[in-house]
């Protein structure tokens, strides 16, 4: 036997691979090296089920850890690749030991960006990415406790709703003059302000944090038009970045992202990469992108496995993400700009919505809210390009399946 695949990372991405090299028929060794203690599981759970208690741990996991036993994946948790040697085919360990590789995979996956303002290391400040950020948010919750949240994208509002529903006193401050900029429209920022003024939180838009105060811990936020905010706990979620210092290191390209090719090659030969911490090209966008989101690790986990064991498979699909806030879902597929026209199907009002996004006549996203049925249908219709008449997006009578290409 070879020294078969060394993969980077043991996320949603390194797992779904190892699982699908193996459904591949792949019979060599594969080991999965993992910087967090727990075999791969799903973090959507982290700011939405499992941060309200509903689910344990078991139920996050991807598969139980027995599979990887089973199924011959050797799994080096607790464990992180200090630097990759390339030219020699391996790579090096924390501790200092080195595993050599014939295919080596990067799914290093993202890190949480941190703020830099004075005060920022004060303990009660916390970000989520991980299981153990989850837990530590949780144990924070308490009937009237204040709880400040900078940043007002999916993991500030996902956190907002599950703490206002646990009685938590939550101020959400946003950069932006709207919720979700990076990701959404203004009609639906609109509606998930109200969602959450309604459940009590105060959010605050167009403001920025300039520092923390407090002794042991932090006890106020203050912001830079001069207005201030006290809290018992602080969560930031202000974004993400690839990690890709590893790749860049090792002398693969980079580019926001280890950049691979509609297979999941890298620069270096037999270095693959997939997930969060890639740029791919996109033929539905006609440029790289770098996507955040369970999907995407998915399915470029499944091509890399598939072209790593043979075959040819690019990757081609339209992103689609989702978020749960208080009882409304959210769901987008592809990808929109700032300047793309919009068009809006059902009432808002009435809480189940779609707005589609238009670049010169072509179906590039859209965002649902509350309407699995259409969300799924725009799946298909902004995978295929399609060029739908505005009217016909409008009218809620004409079923968006009938609208393709
Ligand atoms: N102060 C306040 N808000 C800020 C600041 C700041 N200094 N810097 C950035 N923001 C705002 C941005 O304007 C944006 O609205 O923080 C928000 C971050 O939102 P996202 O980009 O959606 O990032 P985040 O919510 O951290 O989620 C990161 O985790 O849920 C997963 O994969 C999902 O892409 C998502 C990722």
């Amino acid at each position: 036997m070879g020294a078969g695949i060394v993969v980077v990372g043991a996320g949603h991405c390194a797992g779904q691979l190892v699982a699908r090299l193996r459904a591949e028929g792949y019979g060599d060794a594969i080991t999965m090296v993992g910087a967090e203690a727990h075999p791969p599981y799903q973090r959507p759970p982290l700011s939405k089920n499992y941060l309200s208690g509903e689910v344990g741990v078991e139920r996050v996991l991807l598969r139980p850890a027995s599979f990887y036993e089973e199924n011959d994946i050797e799994l080096r948790l607790a464990t992180r690749v200090r630097e990759i040697d390339a030219d020699g085919s391996r790579v090096i360990l924390d501790d200092g030991q080195s595993l050599a590789y014939e295919q080596l995979v990067l799914a290093t996956g993202a890190t949480v960006r941190r703020l830099a303002v004075p005060g920022a290391n004060l303990p009660g400040i916390g970000y989520l990415r991980e299981i153990s950020d989850s837990d530590a948010i949780r144990a924070a919750f308490s009937e009237g406790a204040r709880l400040v949240v900078v940043g007002g994208g999916y993991i500030g509002l996902e956190v907002a709703s599950v703490a206002a529903g646990r009685g938590v006193a939550v101020t959400v401050v946003e950069t932006e003059s709207r919720l979700m900029s990076r990701v959404a429209s203004p009609e639906v920022s609109a509606w998930y302000l109200e969602r959450h003024r309604e459940a009590g939180v105060d959010v605050r838009t167009g403001v920025s944090v300039s520092g923390f105060e407090g002794d042991a811990k932090v006890s106020r936020v203050r912001c830079a038009d001069g207005s201030a905010f006290d809290a018992d706990f602080v969560v930031v979620g202000i974004g993400i970045g690839a990690n890709d210092a590893l790749a860049a290191a090792a002398g693969l390209e980079t580019d926001n992202g280890v950049v691979v090719d509609e297979y999941g090659a890298t620069s270096r030969a037999g270095v693959w990469a997939a997930g969060d911490c890639t740029s791919h090209p996109s033929r539905l966008y006609g440029r790289r992108v770098r996507l955040e989101s369970v999907h995407n690790a998915m399915s470029q986990a499944k091509v890399v496995a598939a072209n790593i064991c043979g075959k040819e498979t690019p990757y081609d699909e339209a992103p689609w993400f989702w978020s749960d806030q208080y009882d409304a879902k959210l769901q987008i597929v592809g990808l929109a700009e700032e300047g793309d026209e919009r068009v809006v199907r059902g009432d808002p009002g009435a809480g189940a919505f779609t707005v589609f996004r238009l670049r010169d006549g072509a179906l590039v996203a859209a965002e649902t809210v509350n309407g699995m049925r259409d969300h799924i249908a725009c799946r298909k219709l902004v995978g295929a390009g399609a060029r739908p008449s505005r009217e016909a997006l409008a009218d809620a009578s004409v079923p968006l399946a009938t609208l393709a290409a």
